[in-house]
């Protein structure tokens, strides 16, 4: 147990993508920004995505996980914490760089339709894209190269390239999802954000575009922040999870020992829903506000999961992140 730290909000300095202490606090219309206090959707998130490899962030519905996507992205920027990308931090670059650099970084929602115009052809909707790139050469030259860069885009994510004059609405829905895909890898990103990006298909469907994810992640040597509210997805593709709740990471590390022993009761509770994973006992009701010190179990002496088991006058403000075992970290407090 020597290893015991409370984990450092810093990441590690060779993380691809280092997420630090992000906030996001939404202020209710009129109040401005001195508005009292605001909701915090997104709170002391620290996470570091290492390069080429899958980390699954999880959580149900409304714990934040799209609003901390938009502020990775800059999309609606964070009001607090730090982004980091290669050691970059992201709020010192000016609007021309950060405009630059964002096109390493696309995003994919979960629902093709918000995506796509309606009313551009497949074709277009990929060139709007690529006309940033700047191409060495003259103007039919140009054109014939963007050409075969949409036919090259279309056929890597399976759709045969002579279809690019139809419309969206000429597409199922999982292929109008990989036409999403093409157009997001159009720029060559190297990371890619992807919110729930098969919960709106079928479930046979879903398998389809899961594969094509890992298999062109593989191609191009992709990173990916896979964000979804199905924990036996996320532990099916992740190489690490992050669990949030209301805002907040309350549990972290490789996808194996989290599986085998899921500490927080939280994590627990999302676990129990899964066939064949450790479940808690079946007699506990599976409700996440419960004070019992019981809960507890897991953590060393001396930090609990609810500041309602600390002695009156103790509780802090909100709970620290505490690395139980290697890499695997819970948030609790320091009783
Ligand atoms: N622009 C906004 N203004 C105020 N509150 C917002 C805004 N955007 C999101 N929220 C709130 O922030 C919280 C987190 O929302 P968010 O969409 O990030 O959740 P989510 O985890 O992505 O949910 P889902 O799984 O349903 O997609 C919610 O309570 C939501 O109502
Ligand atoms: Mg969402």
């Amino acid at each position: 147990m020597s290893s015991m730290n409370i984990a450092s909000s810093a990441g590690s300095a060779r993380s691809f993508i280092e997420i630090d202490s992000l906030e996001k606090t939404f202020h209710a219309r009129g109040a401005g920004a001195r508005g009292k206090g605001g909701f915090k959707a997104v709170d002391n998130v620290s996470l570091d995505i290492e390069r080429n490899s899958i980390f699954g962030l999880v959580g149900e519905s409304g714990c934040g996980k799209t609003t901390l996507s938009r502020a990775v992205l800059f999309l609606d920027p964070p009001t607090g914490g730090e982004i980091r990308i290669d050691g970059i931090d992201m709020r010192t670059l000016s609007a021309s760089r950060l405009r630059t650099f964002r096109k390493r970084i696309q995003i994919v929602f979960q629902d093709p339709n918000s995506s796509l115009n309606p009313k551009m052809s497949i074709e277009n909707s990929i060139k709007e894209g690529l006309n940033n790139i700047k191409y060495a050469a003259g103007e039919p030259e140009r054109r014939a190269k963007l050409d075969n860069r949409v036919d090259e885009l279309l056929a890597l994510v399976g759709i045969t390239p002579g279809h690019k004059t139809r419309f969206p609405h000429e597409f199922s829905g999982g292929q109008k999802q990989r036409i999403v895909i093409a157009r997001a890898l159009s720029v060559e990103p190297d990371f890619l954000i992807l919110d729930e990006p098969v919960s709106n298909l079928d479930v046979s469907i879903q398998a389809q575009i899961i594969n094509l994810l890992l298999e062109l992640k593989e191609k191009l040597s992709l990173t990916y922040l896979f964000i979804s509210h199905d924990l036996n997805l996320v532990s099916y593709l992740s190489d690490k999870i992050a669990v949030m709740y209301k805002g907040q990471i309350v549990e972290s590390g490789n996808t194996e020992r989290i599986m085998a022993e899921p500490v927080h009761p939280y994590t627990k509770k999302l676990f129990s829903a899964i066939p064949g994973v450790t479940r808690i006992d079946e007699e506990q009701e599976l409700v996440f506000h419960v004070d019992e010190p019981g809960y507890s179990e897991g953590l060393p002496e001396g930090y609990c999961f609810y500041p309602s088991e600390l002695a009156e006058g103790e509780a802090q403000a909100s709970p620290q992140m505490l690395e139980i075992n290697d890499g695997h970290s819970v948030a609790c407090f320091e009783a």
